[in-house]
């Protein structure tokens, strides 16, 4: 397998000021971003850094302005089976059951009946939903439906997840299981993901990798390594490892490097 490579990516989007002239708008200036197969990496950044922009990059819903976005050397030109998307509020067909939703990739791909239907069971099996794969969609609480989603998403068998604030909309508790899940998904399937957060507890517990964007124009202030993610499929109890003097030394630190150009205007 091959990394996502983004390569000196800049983005900008034209739009016009009532009837006056057209103006252009930065998104991302010169973002280079490899993303290795395997590799958990998660990105946060004050609203309007960019981060769906670089999603959309990565996803190829967008091309760049300037710069490359590859794989393998290949530049990537539109979205792939390689590259598995799921957003906050995805959309799953809500009459239809948990697994003939998942079932849906599989059958676009050519997949026999009894085939996917099997392979759609094992995903729900995975994420938790073993006891729901024949309800319908309409059914199920807000964090099922998500993990709908990303049994959906799976089920392409994509070499990279890439998820913009998935959780975003779940209360705190199921919040805490669904990252736990991820992590698991995560180990299990060997998938690479990019993961999008508003929160940084969250981007640290899950991230082998956390990159930090700041805007006006999008650009990376920070990308550290951390093995929490790592410490916790290893055994370690996930309160413990929030609650660590490490943990909560790297999020000031994350917090600080989000708001640092902040300072400086104020
Ligand atoms: N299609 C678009 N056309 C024009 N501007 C856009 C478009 N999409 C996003 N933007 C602008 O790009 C900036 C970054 O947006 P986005 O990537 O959504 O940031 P984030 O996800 O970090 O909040 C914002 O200022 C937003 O208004
Ligand atoms: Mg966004």
């Amino acid at each position: 397998m091959t990394e996502l490579r983004l390569t000196n990516v800049s983005l900008s989007y034209a739009h016009r000021q009532g009837f006056g002239a057209l103006t252009t708008t930065r998104v991302l200036q010169r973002v280079s971003l490899a993303l290795a197969p395997g590799e958990f990496v998660a990105v946060i950044g004050r609203s309007g850094s960019g981060k769906t922009s670089l999603l959309n990059l990565a996803a190829g819903f967008v091309a760049p302005s300037e710069g490359r976005v590859e794989r393998g050397g290949r530049p990537i030109s539109g979205p792939g089976a390689d590259r598995a998307v799921v957003f906050q509020d995805d959309a799953l067909y809500p009459w239809l059951s948990a697994r003939d939703n998942v079932a849906f990739p599989l059958r676009l791909a050519g997949v026999g009946r009894d085939e996917r239907r099997a392979r759609a069971a094992e995903l729900l099996r995975q994420v938790g939903l073993a006891a729901e794969t024949d309800r319908a969609i309409w059914e199920l609480s807000g964090g099922q439906r998500q993990r709908v989603g990303i049994a959906r998403a799976l089920a392409a068998k994509p070499d990279f997840l890439l998820l913009d604030e998935p959780l975003g909309a779940l209360d705190a508790m199921t919040r805490e299981r669904m990252q736990e899940l991820l992590l698991a998904v995560w180990q299990s399937s060997g998938t690479g993901v990019l993961l999008i957060t508003h929160s940084v507890e969250e981007a640290l517990f899950l991230g082998t990798r956390v990159v930090v964007l700041a805007p006006d124009p999008g650009r990376i202030v920070a990308d550290r390594r951390f093995d929490f993610s790592r410490r916790y499929l290893a055994g370690e109890p996930a309160r413990a490892l929030k609650a660590a003097p490490e943990f909560i030394a790297a999020r000031e630190e994350l917090i600080a490097a989000i708001h640092a150009d902040e300072a400086m205007t104020a």
